[in-house]
């Protein structure tokens, strides 16, 4: 079933587990992410960047994931993933996505707090919920590039005022990850998010999850992430996957057999990070 992402974050901030939000650019991805969850049954976010939307279409994208979550036998959210522009986010409301998050990080703070108040007073009466970003997340995703040396941690004083001012149901913390692929060991700032749970007390986000040790990943949910980014993993999953089948059958040529190659691999790192998350059985 489609269920509104602010519903699927709240149970799991007061169950002190977290849900996997896993991106999708086009069927095969959506397929892997949803009956990954429906074989844990975990609930789930079906995540759509801005370029995802771009390249499957704004309808396409939103019908596709819809139908397909809303067949789901757990509880699925369809979440925007850094919406950077007001206008996509907007659409994304018109078009049914049950979550959207509006991402004002690289703004000065009180544009960020103005726009974010106002998805915010869009989004709720429609029981949409919205996540913003404070601090800058290191690392590339498409159309979000944070130079390693721009990156900044956030500050628990400012995003217990710029929740309190904007009415934000969830917040993505920066406090030591990247987007994309680590070129060392990322060291997570441990302290710094038992210190935002325990003023906030909201449902926290994990962005750029991809590539950090599962010890490090439990031990933030712990502390009360509630919700893991994961895109680069599975990407990564989705080549290996095919890369093997086609040089053990390099005559292959059903595409269906490829890419269902792809959709394996996927369904494994999926469910793993479910498991890791905590989300196992908590559909
Ligand atoms: P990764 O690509 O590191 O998994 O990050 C995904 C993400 O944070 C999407 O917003």
């Amino acid at each position: 079933m489609l269920i509104s992402g602010k519903d699927l974050l709240q149970r799991a901030h007061e169950g002190g587990y977290a849900v996997g939000a896993f991106n999708t650019n086009n069927l095969e991805f959506t397929k892997a992410i949803i009956e990954a969850a429906e074989e844990m049954n975990a609930p789930v976010l079906v995540q759509t960047s801005m370029g995802a939307i771009e390249y499957a279409g704004h309808d396409e994208m939103g019908e596709m994931v819809r139908l397909i979550g809303e067949k789901a036998k757990v509880p699925v959210a369809l979440h925007l993933d850094h919406g950077t522009d007001l206008g996509v986010v907007m659409r994304c409301l018109r078009k049914g996505w049950t979550s959207v998050m509006y991402d004002g990080s690289k703004l000065d703070y009180d544009e960020n707090v103005r726009i974010a108040k106002f998805v915010v007073d869009a989004a709720h009466p429609m029981g949409v919920g919205v996540e913003a970003e404070l601090g800058k997340i290191g690392g590339v995703e498409e159309h979000v590039n944070v130079d390693e040396k721009e990156a900044t941690f956030t500050d628990p004083d400012e995003a217990y005022d710029f929740v309190t001012k904007t009415g934000v149901d969830s917040l993505a913390v920066a406090i030591g990850t990247a987007h994309g692929v680590y070129k060392g060991e990322p060291k997570l700032d441990f302290e710094r998010l038992r210190i935002i749970k325990e003023k906030l007390n909201m449902p926290i986000v994990l962005h750029g999850a991809s590539g950090v040790p599962d010890e490090a990943i439990a031990e933030a949910v712990r502390l009360g992430v509630n919700k893991i980014n994961i895109d680069t993993e599975l990407r990564l999953a989705f080549k290996a996957g095919i890369s093997k089948f086609m040089a053990e059958n390099p005559e292959a040529y059903d595409p269906r057999k490829i890419l269902g190659a792809g959709i394996k691999a996927i369904k494994e790192v999926v469910k793993n990070k479910i498991r890791i998350f905590g989300s196992e059985g908590k559909a």
